[in-house]
Order: C-alpha cells, then sequence, then structure tokens
C-alpha cells in the first residue's frame, strides 16, 4: 500500500509539473506573437528611380512596342501605344502604357501578343494584360508585371519616374 501511496504521489508530482508547463507554455504562446509582429514589420525601402527620358510620343506606333530601359540599362521593358484609352494610360488619349518585360516568375524575357494586348513568357507560361496595368491572367507568376510611372511633357518625351511592383531579381522596388 505504501508503495501505491509513493506512485501516486509521483503521478501528483508530474501533473503539477506538467501543468506548470503548460501554463509557461501559454504565457509564451501569448508573448509570441507580439515578437513576431515586431520582426515582421517591414522596414522603409529608401530607393529612389531616375526620372529617365525613353523617348517620345512621336516615336510610338498604334500596339507596335518600342523596346527601352527602365530603371538601368540591365532592365527591359517597352512603351507602348493601345490606341484605346486605360487606367493609368498616359498622353492625350491616355493610352500610352510602359512595363518591365522580364517576368516576375523566374525572369524569362516576355514576349507581346498585338491580338490581345498581352505579355507572354516561354519560360512557365504566364501572361499579363497589358490593358489592365500588367495584372497576372494565367500561369506560374504570382505578381503583375512592372508598369512604369509615366510622364510626357509639352514637347512629347515621354519619361519614365518610377514602377509599381518589384523588378524581378531586384532587392528593394518603391514608387
Ligand atoms: Fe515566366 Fe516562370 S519565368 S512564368
Amino acid at each position: 500500500m505504501d508503495r501505491c501511496n509513493k506512485l501516486v504521489d509521483v503521478g501528483r508530482r508530474q501533473f503539477l509539473r506538467g501543468g506548470a508547463f503548460a501554463a509557461a507554455g501559454m504565457a509564451t504562446a501569448v508573448a509570441l506573437p507580439a515578437q513576431s509582429q515586431a520582426k515582421a514589420a517591414p522596414g522603409l525601402a529608401l530607393v529612389e528611380y531616375p526620372s529617365n527620358k525613353l523617348a517620345n510620343v512621336a516615336d510610338l506606333k498604334v500596339n507596335e512596342p518600342l523596346e527601352v530601359n527602365y530603371p538601368d540599362e540591365n532592365a527591359p521593358g517597352v512603351l507602348l501605344k493601345l490606341g484605346t484609352k486605360v487606367e493609368g494610360g498616359a498622353g492625350a488619349d491616355g493610352d500610352i502604357v510602359g512595363f518591365s518585360t522580364v517576368c516576375p516568375h523566374k525572369g524569362f524575357p516576355l514576349n507581346y501578343n498585338a491580338e490581345d494586348h498581352s505579355f507572354n513568357c516561354p519560360g512557365h507560361y504566364s501572361r499579363f494584360d497589358a490593358d489592365a496595368g500588367g495584372q497576372q491572367i494565367w500561369g506560374q507568376s504570382t505578381a503583375n508585371l512592372p508598369q512604369y510611372a509615366l510622364r510626357i511633357d509639352a514637347k512629347g518625351d515621354i519619361y519614365a519616374e518610377g514602377l509599381d511592383e518589384l523588378l524581378y531579381g531586384r532587392l528593394s522596388n518603391v514608387l
């Protein structure tokens, strides 16, 4: 009987110790989200994009991409006069847009399809809608196509002054 009582006592102590760990675990669980949130808070990106003259409106033909580079020589893209006004389109007709032509998924070069105004990736077949700000419409990419922020001056010179998405292979972006 004495042995039996000792076992009961050990069992009770184990139970109490387990309860203490559980309580400590709960306290940790309560404290963790605050720590996680503090670590997850993103820092402010301090990159400034250049204002680069890319072309003149007279250089553009409707639905024919004009190859450019922005924000530097290693970042290929196009300017495009779509022929119909689109949201975010620049110029008197509101139809001039510009995009990176590097696929945001894994960096393959994109091809333009003039029939449906889409950019198409030969890598894993993502597609992006030029009429809808480069929105991804199909495929592996989880990001939209980076679009240029354009400004057109009184002489018709077209300037790119920012991007709205992260360029593939770059560490930071701001607009
Ligand atoms: Fe374009 Fe993968 S690189 S979909």
